[in-house]
C-alpha cells in the first residue's frame, strides 16, 4: 500500500517535472525567436491592410503613412537591452547594404556610437510644402533616425535671424549630434504636444509603450548614437541662417531645400485655423519675401558648397516622384533600397487593396489650386509674388478663363545663379 503510493507520487512527480521543462523550453523557444533577428520567424516589415490603415492629411491631399519597418517592442523597460535590440534590427536591415559609395567600409564608420559619423541631411521648407511627403520618403530608408521638427516649440513663426536665431541654430546643431542634455525647452514642449515625436518612428516604437523614454535626454542621446542615416525637417527657419549649421565640418550635413508654388501654399493654408493667428503664415507678401531670400540664400551656398545642397520644387516630385527620389537619393549618396521602392510604388503609381487613390501624390496634386481658388485671390498672390515666382519658375495666370485652362502649365524652367 505505502509503495503503492509511494510509486504514484513518484510517477507524479515526474509527470509534473516533464511539463515544466517541456514548458520552459517552448517558452525559451519563443524568447529566443523574438530577439534574434535573423532567425525565420522574425518579420521585421510585414505589408499588411492594417499598416496601410493609418494616414496623414496634408491640405486637401492626404499620404499614408507608410508602413515604415518598427522595431518590435516587448514592452522591456530595460533599456541596454533596447539598445541592443534596435542595435541589431539595424545591423539586420543593413545587413545587403554596401557602404563603399561614402568611403565608409562598414556600418561602423557611420555610427556615433562606435566612433564614426552618420550621414546627414536637412529638409527646409516652410508649412504646407509638401514636407511630411518627403520627410515620409527619407524615413522609409532603413537605419534612418527622423528628427521631426525640431523648432515645433516656437510656434508659427518663421525664423529670419535675431533674437531666436542663434539658439535655434544650437537647438539643430545638438540634435544633429545626438546631444540632448540641454534641450529642456524641447522636451517640456513635447510633453505636451506629442506629434514632435510621433514621426520619429523608429524612436516612438519604445515611447508608444512608454511615453517618458520620449522626455529621456539620455535614452534618446543613446538611441539616436546608433543611426547611419540621421534626417531633419525644419519649416521655421529659412536658409540664409543655415549657413552656420553647414560651416560645421564635423556635421558634414547634406540640404534639401523644398520650395512649392505660393498659390498653391496659400490655398493649402486657408483652410488651416492655426494658421490664421500669424502673419508669417497668411500673409503672401511675407511668403515671397522668403522665397527670395531663400533663392539668393540657395545661390550663395552652391558656389561655395557645391555638393551640399538640392534645391526641390515639390511640383517635380508629385509629377515624377521616382526620377525625383532616386535624385535625392544620388545627391545624398545613399543606395536604393527595397523599402525605398515599397514606399514609392505605394504612394505612387500602384493600388494598395482597401486604399483609395487619394493617399497618392498624383499628377493632379500640385495644382489643385488652379481650380479652388478663384482669379481675385490668385491675381493678389502673383502681384506680391512677381519676383518670387519669376526666380522659381512659377508662370502667371494672365485672367480668370487662362487660369482655369486646362493648357495653363503653372511650370517654368529656372536655375540658380
Ligand atoms: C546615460 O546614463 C548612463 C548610466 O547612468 C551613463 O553611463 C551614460 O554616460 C549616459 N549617457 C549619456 C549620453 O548621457
Ligand atoms: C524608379 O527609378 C529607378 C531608377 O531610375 C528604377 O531602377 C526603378 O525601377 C524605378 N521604380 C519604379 C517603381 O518605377
Ligand atoms: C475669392 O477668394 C477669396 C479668398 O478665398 C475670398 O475672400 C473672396 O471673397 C473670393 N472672391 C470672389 C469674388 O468670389
Ligand atoms: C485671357 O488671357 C489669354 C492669354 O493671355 C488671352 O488670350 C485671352 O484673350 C484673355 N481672355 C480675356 C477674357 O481677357
Ligand atoms: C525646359 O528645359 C527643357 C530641357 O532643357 C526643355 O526641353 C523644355 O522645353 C524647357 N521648357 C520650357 C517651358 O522652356
Amino acid at each position: 500500500m505505502f509503495c503503492w503510493c509511494c510509486n504514484v507520487m513518484l510517477r507524479r512527480v515526474k509527470f509534473y517535472s516533464i511539463c515544466f521543462a517541456f514548458g520552459i523550453s517552448v517558452l525559451l523557444f519563443f524568447v529566443g525567436n523574438r530577439y534574434y533577428p535573423n532567425n525565420t520567424y522574425y518579420r521585421p516589415f510585414i505589408e499588411s491592410r492594417k499598416n496601410v490603415k493609418n494616414f496623414l492629411k496634408v491640405g486637401n491631399e492626404a499620404y499614408t503613412v507608410l508602413n515604415i519597418p518598427k522595431i518590435l517592442y516587448d514592452g522591456s523597460p530595460d533599456i541596454k537591452i533596447l539598445l541592443e535590440k534596435t542595435r541589431s534590427i539595424i545591423k539586420y536591415e543593413l545587413s545587403k547594404y554596401t557602404f563603399s559609395q561614402f568611403g565608409a567600409q562598414a556600418l561602423e564608420n557611420l555610427v556615433l556610437e562606435s566612433g564614426g559619423q552618420p550621414l546627414r541631411s536637412l529638409i527646409i521648407s516652410t508649412w504646407r510644402s509638401g514636407t511630411t511627403f518627403l520627410g515620409q520618403l527619407l524615413n522609409a530608408i532603413p537605419g534612418t533616425y527622423y528628427h521631426y521638427e525640431p523648432l515645433l516649440k516656437y510656434g508659427i513663426v518663421q525664423i529670419r535671424g535675431p533674437p531666436d536665431g542663434d539658439k535655434a541654430i544650437d537647438n539643430i546643431k545638438s540634435m544633429m549630434k545626438c546631444d540632448y542634455k540641454d534641450l529642456k525647452d524641447y522636451f517640456d514642449f513635447g510633453k505636451k504636444n506629442l506629434e514632435q515625436f510621433h514621426h520619429n518612428t523608429r524612436l516612438w516604437d519604445h515611447c508608444k509603450h512608454k511615453r517618458k523614454l520620449c522626455y529621456d535626454a539620455n535614452f534618446t542621446s543613446r538611441i539616436c548614437k546608433l543611426f547611419p542615416f540621421q534626417t531633419m525637417k525644419v519649416v521655421r527657419l529659412r536658409l540664409r541662417l543655415i549657413q552656420d549649421v553647414l560651416k560645421d565640418k564635423q556635421l558634414n550635413v547634406k540640404v534639401i531645400l523644398l520650395i512649392r508654388d505660393p498659390r498653391a501654399v496659400m490655398q493649402s493654408r486657408q483652410h488651416r485655423t492655426f494658421c490664421q493667428t500669424s502673419a508669417d503664415c497668411w500673409d503672401p507678401p511675407l511668403l515671397c519675401a522668403d522665397m527670395i531670400s531663400d533663392y539668393v540664400a540657395a545661390a550663395r551656398i552652391q558656389k561655395k558648397y557645391p555638393d551640399r545642397l538640392m534645391v526641390l520644387r515639390y511640383e517635380e516630385l508629385a509629377l515624377q516622384p521616382n526620377v525625383t527620389a532616386y535624385r535625392i537619393l544620388k545627391f545624398l549618396k545613399i543606395s536604393a533600397t527595397g523599402l525605398l521602392d515599397k514606399f514609392l510604388v505605394l504612394h505612387t503609381n500602384v493600388d494598395v487593396a482597401g486604399v483609395s487613390s487619394t493617399f497618392r501624390v498624383s499628377k493632379v496634386v500640385p495644382f489643385k489650386w488652379k481650380n479652388t481658388l478663384n482669379f481675385t485671390y490668385v491675381d493678389e498672390i502673383q502681384r506680391a509674388c512677381q519676383e518670387a515666382m519669376s526666380l522659381w519658375g512659377y508662370k502667371m495666370a494672365k485672367n480668370e478663363t487662362h487660369l482655369k485652362s486646362k493648357n495653363f502649365m503653372p511650370l517654368d524652367n529656372y536655375t540658380i545663379s
